[in-house]
C-alpha cells in the first residue's frame, strides 16, 4: 500500500517536472519567436533619418520658379507664386474635380484657396494621386495642350492637369488634389515634416 502511495507521490512529481519544462521551453519558444520580430519592426536609423524633418533655405527661390527637394523618398515641389499665378487661381474654380479641397490631403493652415501657409510660397508633394508619377511644372500661361491654361502641372503618364495650387482639373483620370505635407516657414527657412 505504502508502495502505491510512493509511485504515486513520483508519478505526480514526474507530471508537474514534464509540465514545468514543457511551459519553460514554450515561453524560451515564444521570446525566440517575438525577439527577431521585435527586432524587425525597431527603426533602423536611415529610416528614422527618412522620415525626420528637413529644413530648406529658399531664399534663392525667385518668383515665378520652382525648386524641388526630397522627403520621405518623395519630390516635395517648392513653388514662388507671383501675384499674377495667384489671380490666376480663381480662372481654375470652375473647371475643378474639388476647388475647396475638401477631399484633399493637406493640413488645416493648407485649406485656402492657395492651399498654403503663405499665399505665394506653395509647398506640396510632387506625386500625381493617378498612379503616383511626378507631375511637370508648367508655369506658362500660353501653353498649346490647352488653349485657357493659366499654368499648373502636367502629369506625363496618363495626362493629369493640376493648377498652381495642385488642384486636379475635372476630366483628369486623378482623383484628387496633390498632398500637401506639413511644413513650417520662418523667414525664408522652410521645415517641411514638422508644423509645430
Ligand atoms: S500617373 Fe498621373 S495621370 Fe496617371
Amino acid at each position: 500500500m505504502s508502495n502505491t502511495n510512493d509511485a504515486d507521490q513520483v508519478n505526480v512529481s514526474r507530471r508537474r517536472m514534464l509540465v514545468n519544462t514543457t511551459t519553460a521551453m514554450g515561453a524560451v519558444g515564444i521570446v525566440g519567436a517575438i525577439t527577431p520580430f521585435v527586432k524587425s519592426c525597431t527603426p533602423s536609423e536611415k529610416a528614422k533619418a527618412a522620415s525626420s524633418p528637413i529644413t530648406q533655405d529658399i531664399s534663392a527661390l525667385k518668383a515665378g520658379k520652382m525648386m524641388v527637394v526630397e522627403w520621405q523618398s518623395k519630390p516635395i515641389y517648392i513653388i514662388r507664386r507671383t501675384d499674377e499665378m495667384l489671380n490666376n487661381l480663381a480662372l481654375s474654380n470652375p473647371k475643378l474635380r474639388d476647388a475647396s479641397s475638401n477631399e484633399s490631403n493637406q493640413p488645416d493652415y493648407a485649406k485656402n484657396v492657395h492651399r498654403s501657409r503663405d499665399p505665394h510660397l506653395l509647398v506640396m508633394v510632387g506625386v500625381c494621386t493617378h498612379l503616383g508619377c511626378a507631375p511637370g511644372f508648367r508655369p506658362e500661361t500660353n501653353a498649346s495642350l490647352d488653349a485657357n491654361w493659366t499654368g499648373g502641372f502636367l502629369c506625363p503618364c496618363h495626362g493629369s492637369k493640376y493648377d498652381l495650387a495642385g488642384r486636379v482639373f475635372d476630366g483628369s483620370p486623378a482623383p484628387l488634389n496633390m498632398e500637401i505635407p506639413k511644413y513650417n516657414l520662418i523667414g525664408n527657412v522652410l521645415i517641411i515634416g514638422e508644423d509645430a
